[in-house]
């Protein structure tokens, strides 16, 4: 029987420079998409893994985050005073255990490797989950607890993967391809944000990981690579020689980069059609708004 993936560690220090000025003051992660902050698509999906632990690794400026997950006895009271049943149990859906959620910071930005390090005395000598909440998934059985489902199968390090325009390759982590076992594939390589010209392949890595603890251990060397940062691609690389055991995992769902602009207004209309509430008005709008720019070229 392999370990249970029971933790999971949510990366959350990054400043979000793309999306100044509106980062000036709130942290990315509360950035609201349809209705919701992002970081609640991602706690959600963790939720459905199976994920009871939820480790923060956060930095200055990102109170809003801890505030958010916190009871708000105010609202709460108003609510039930007005006997706004609807409402309450939206709040109550955010609502997290106490000592669910631990934060740690990272006092300084030395890469996504070093964020996830910094949650290594909250994890013991088991798997863990690592995901990244600027990638927000939409499928019909969440990402995380389909690659759960593989990890009980297979064990050792699972990333998730997605084929990529080869041109966009550079932007990712990227996999070598020892084997394709089609939703599985076994990996023989792994490079952070390579040229163009160098990428093994155009499968890309996606913002979720089921990680031994193996590869904290190899976080604790410090090296940097690409960029100049600590970089968790490399730990997890450094796993394949050593024990052979990382596969990339193709998911069945639609990713969106949130930690860019167009990625977020893509987000926004794939989850906005997606509400029954707001299907119908939104749909007509954006049919409208087509035939305008058609009519305009
Ligand atoms: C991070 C990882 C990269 C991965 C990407 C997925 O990069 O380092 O390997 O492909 O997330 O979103 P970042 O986007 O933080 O630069």
């Amino acid at each position: 029987m392999k370990r249970k993936v029971t933790k999971a560690i949510f990366p959350v220090a990054g400043l979000g420079t793309r999306f100044l000025p509106a980062t000036k003051s709130i942290p990315k992660e509360i950035m609201t998409l349809v209705d919701r902050p992002l970081i609640q698509y991602a706690i959600d999906e963790a939720r459905a893994a199976g994920i009871k632990e939820f480790i923060f690794v956060t930095s200055r400026g990102k109170s809003a985050l801890e505030d958010y997950f916190d009871h708000a006895p105010v609202i709460e009271a108003e609510l039930k005073a007005k006997g706004k049943k609807d409402l309450l149990d939206i709040l109550y859906q955010t609502d997290m255990d106490s000592g669910a959620i631990a934060y740690v910071r990272q006092q300084k930005a030395l890469g996504l490797g070093h964020a996830v390090w910094c949650a290594r005395r909250l994890l013991g000598d088991e798997p863990f989950a690592v995901l990244l909440p600027d990638d927000v998934i939409a499928a019909e059985k969440p990402c995380l607890q389909q690659m759960v489902e593989a990890y009980e199968e297979v064990g050792g390090n699972i990333v998730a993967a997605m084929e990529v325009p080869p041109a966009k390759a550079s932007s990712y982590g990227v996999l070598d391809i020892r084997e394709d076992m089609g939703s599985l594939v076994s990996v023989k390589g792994m490079v952070e944000k390579p040229k163009a010209a160098e990428a093994p392949s155009n499968l890309a890595v996606i913002g979720r990981y089921i990680l031994t603890p193996q590869v904290m251990e190899n976080l604790d060397s410090k090296k940097t690579g690409a960029g100049g940062e600590i970089q968790l691609t490399d730990a997890i690389a450094e796993e394949i020689t050593r024990s052979n055991n990382v596969y990339g995992y193709r998911f069945r769902g639609q990713r969106f980069d949130c930690g860019s602009k167009a990625g977020f207004l893509q987000a926004t209309v794939a989850f906005g059609l997606a509400r029954p509430e707001l299907h119908d008005e939104f749909a007509e709008f954006l049919g409208e708004m087509t035939q305008v720019r058609k009519a305009a070229e």
